[in-house]
C-alpha cells in the first residue's frame, strides 16, 4: 500500500508503542485517529505533533471494556472526520500477571473484553465501512507468548492467543481487499510500574542479548503495511525470545 494520504485508526495511541506507531505513520504521510482512554493530555499532544508534520489528526476517547459500543464510537468518529479508514491498528491492551489460581472473573472479563472483543468488533466495523474498490490493512498487536504455553499472565495470554486466531481467520474472510497481520513484540518497554531494569534482566535470556525499542515495532509495521502480498502472518519482533524457554 502506498501510505501517503491514507487514514489510520490506532487504539491506545496516546502513549508508549501506540504513540510511536502513530508518529511513524504520520511521518509516512498517514492521517491518524488516535484512540485513548485516560491519557487525554498525551493524546492531544500527539495529535498536535502529527499536525505539525502536516497530517490531519483527531483524538477520540473510549473505554474498550464496553467493547461493542466503543468500537462503534471510534469508527463512526473517524469516518465522520476523515470520510474513510484504510488502516486499523489494534494496540490498546491490558497486561496483568494473573494465573488460574490468582485471577478473578473481572480479570478474565477485562483481558478478554479489551484485548480481544474490542479488536473483534473494531475489525467488523472497519470491514463494513470499506467502500467499493478500497483496500485496507488490519494490524493486531499480540505477543510472542500468545503462541506458547506458560504459567504467567494467563488471561492476557489467552486473549492474545485469540487475537492471533482472529488475525489468521480474518486474513481469509476479508481477502482480497483487506490484509490482516499481527506483530508479536517481545521486550520493548517495561510494563507500567516497572523500570528499565526489568528489560535488562529479560535481555539476558534474549538470543540477541538486548531489549527492543518502539522503533523496531514501527519498522515491522511499515514493512507489513507496504507489503501487498503478506496476509495472515504473525511477525515476531522479539530478538528471538520466542525460541527460548520463556516466561
Ligand atoms: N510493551 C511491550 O514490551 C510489549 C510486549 C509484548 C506485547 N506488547 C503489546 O503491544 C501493544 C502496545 O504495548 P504498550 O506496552 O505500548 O501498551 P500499554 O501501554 O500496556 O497499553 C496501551 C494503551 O491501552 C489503553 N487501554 C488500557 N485499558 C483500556 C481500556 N479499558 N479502554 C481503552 N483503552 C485502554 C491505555 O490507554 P490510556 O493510556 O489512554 O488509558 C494504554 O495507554 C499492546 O497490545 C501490548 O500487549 C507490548
Amino acid at each position: 500500500m502506498d501510505l501517503n494520504g491514507k487514514v489510520a485508526v490506532i487504539t491506545g495511541a496516546a502513549v508508549r508503542i501506540g504513540r510511536s506507531m502513530a508518529m511513524a505513520l504520520a511521518e509516512a504521510g498517514v492521517d491518524i485517529c488516535i484512540h485513548y482512554r485516560s491519557s487525554k493530555e498525551e493524546a492531544e499532544q500527539t495529535c498536535s505533533e502529527i499536525r505539525e508534520l502536516g497530517r490531519k489528526s483527531l483524538a477520540v476517547s473510549a473505554d474498550l471494556s464496553d467493547s461493542h459500543q466503543a468500537a462503534h464510537l471510534i469508527m463512526k468518529t473517524a469516518i465522520a472526520e476523515f470520510g474513510r479508514v484504510d488502516i486499523l491498528i489494534n494496540s490498546a491492551s491490558v497486561f496483568e500477571n494473573k494465573n488460574l489460581l490468582t485471577s478473578s472473573e473481572d480479570d478474565w472479563d477485562s483481558h478478554l473484553d479489551i484485548n480481544l472483543k474490542a479488536p473483534y468488533f473494531l475489525c467488523q466495523k472497519f470491514a463494513k465501512s470499506m467502500q467499493r474498490g478500497q483496500t485496507g490493512h488490519i494490524i493486531n498487536l499480540v505477543d510472542w507468548r500468545a503462541q506458547r504455553p506458560g504459567t504467567a499472565h494467563l488471561p492476557y495470554r489467552i486473549s492474545k492467543a485469540g487475537l492471533v486466531t482472529l488475525t489468521e481467520c480474518l486474513a481469509l474472510e476479508l481477502a482480497p481487499n483487506i490484509q490482516v497481520n499481527a506483530i508479536a513484540p517481545g521486550a520493548i518497554l517495561p510494563p507500567p510500574g516497572q523500570d528499565y531494569s526489568y528489560l535488562e534482566k529479560r535481555a539476558e535470556q534474549i538470543p540477541l542479548k538486548r531489549a527492543g525499542c518502539p522503533q523496531d515495532i514501527c519498522d515491522a509495521l511499515l514493512f507489513l503495511l507496504r507489503s501487498d502480498f503478506v496476509t495472515g502472518e504473525v511477525l515476531s519482533v522479539s530478538g528471538g525470545e520466542q525460541f527460548t524457554p520463556g516466561v
